[in-house]
């Protein structure tokens, strides 16, 4: 099926700009432009709003009425997902890791304010009881009569990665208009990999040329490239293509994650000042900053050479800044 016969919803605000970084640019010796995905601006936008264009379709096609998903205290797709599922009447309930806290901050506060229903997993059991519990959830809908439909962690399924297949034609279409040529390495950030696969199969389609390079976040049982690999393939059987991956076609970066998932790295926290102080971006400690201190360590390295063009994808996540407003001011003396 060809990517424009997928069923699609419109939700996010695009095309999304670009945005070339001068001072940043001079300062790493490259040529950096950022895709702004931090502005798709649904429900507080993000990335995940390109993936749930397609989810949502599938979900309202089936008649829905409770969607169901999975993440972090300071997941950005939950808080993207529970203002989906209100836009399409639907009723939103969040499985997320980590007790209940007194103060409901950042992207929970967000959650709340889109009046999901919040289920707590202790962390210790989350791992083990992620799938269950959610089935749970499916399950008493579906007693009282209600569909429900689960999106898996991070939306990482083959459909959402067609929001980042569309995603890079959305890039192509704009380079081509402004007569640039396809930037050598195309970066992003890798939670569960959705992202990444959607940019690999887009790539492929669109710019062949280009090096795809996934800044990893997160620890993983499987490692990231035999992950991204499988969901590349399934994606390209969706969209009747023959272009196949293993996991060494996949580059992964795993020197940024610094003690583990959603806990700040002082790489990830000085990139957060840095883009901030050099250009008014906003990155994000769990995410984005990681990703982009990736970019800084491997110009250092000679990995991504100086003088190479280099396109950022901003998958937002600036909610999560507050919750962390105390390590990222630890600098404040007085
Ligand atoms: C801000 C931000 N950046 C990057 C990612 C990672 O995307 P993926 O899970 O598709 O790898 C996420 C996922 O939640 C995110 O919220």
């Amino acid at each position: 099926m060809k990517l424009q016969a997928i069923p699609r919803l419109s939700l996010g605000y695009l095309p999304t700009p670009i945005e070339k970084m001068e001072r940043l640019s001079a300062e790493l010796g490259i040529s950096l432009s950022v895709k702004r995905d931090d502005f798709t601006g649904f429900g507080g936008g993000g990335n995940k709003v390109r993936k749930l264009e397609y989810l949502m379709a599938d979900a309202v096609a089936q008649g829905v009425k409770v969607l169901i998903t999975t993440g972090g205290h300071q997941s950005n797709h939950a808080r993207m997902t529970a203002a989906a599922a209100r836009k399409y009447g639907m009723k939103p309930i969040l499985v997320l890791r980590g007790n209940r806290p007194d103060l409901y901050q950042g992207n929970l506060l967000l959650d709340h304010l889109f009046g999901a229903e919040i289920d707590f997993l202790d962390p210790d059991a989350y791992f083990t009881e992620i799938n269950p519990r959610m089935e749970h959830h499916a399950a008493e809908a579906e007693a009282r009569g209600e569909k429900a439909y689960i999106i898996p962690l991070g939306g990482a399924s083959a459909l959402g990665a067609m929001g980042y297949v569309n995603a890079v034609k959305e890039l192509s279409e704009q380079y081509a208009a402004a007569g640039t040529p396809a930037p050598r390495y195309l970066v992003a950030p890798v939670g569960s990999g959705g992202t990444l696969a959607g940019i690999h199969i887009g790539c492929s389609l669109y710019w062949p040329d280009t090096e795809v390079v996934g800044i990893a976040v997160t620890g993983s049982a499987v490692p990231f490239s035999e992950r991204i690999a499988v969901m590349a393939n399934a994606g390209a059987e969706l969209l009747d293509i023959d272009r196949r991956w293993t996991a060494e076609d996949i580059r992964i970066e795993n020197d940024y994650i610094g003690r583990g998932y959603s806990i700040p790295s002082d790489e990830g926290n000085a990139a957060i000042k840095l883009a901030g102080n050099r250009e008014g971006m906003l990155l994000d400690p769990v995410y984005t900053g990681k990703a982009f201190a990736g970019i800084m360590g491997c110009v250092e390295k000679g990995s991504i050479e100086k003088g190479s063009s280099v396109l950022f994808i901003h998958c937002g996540g600036s909610p999560a800044l507050f919750p962390y407003a105390g390590l990222l001011t630890s600098d404040l003396t007085g």
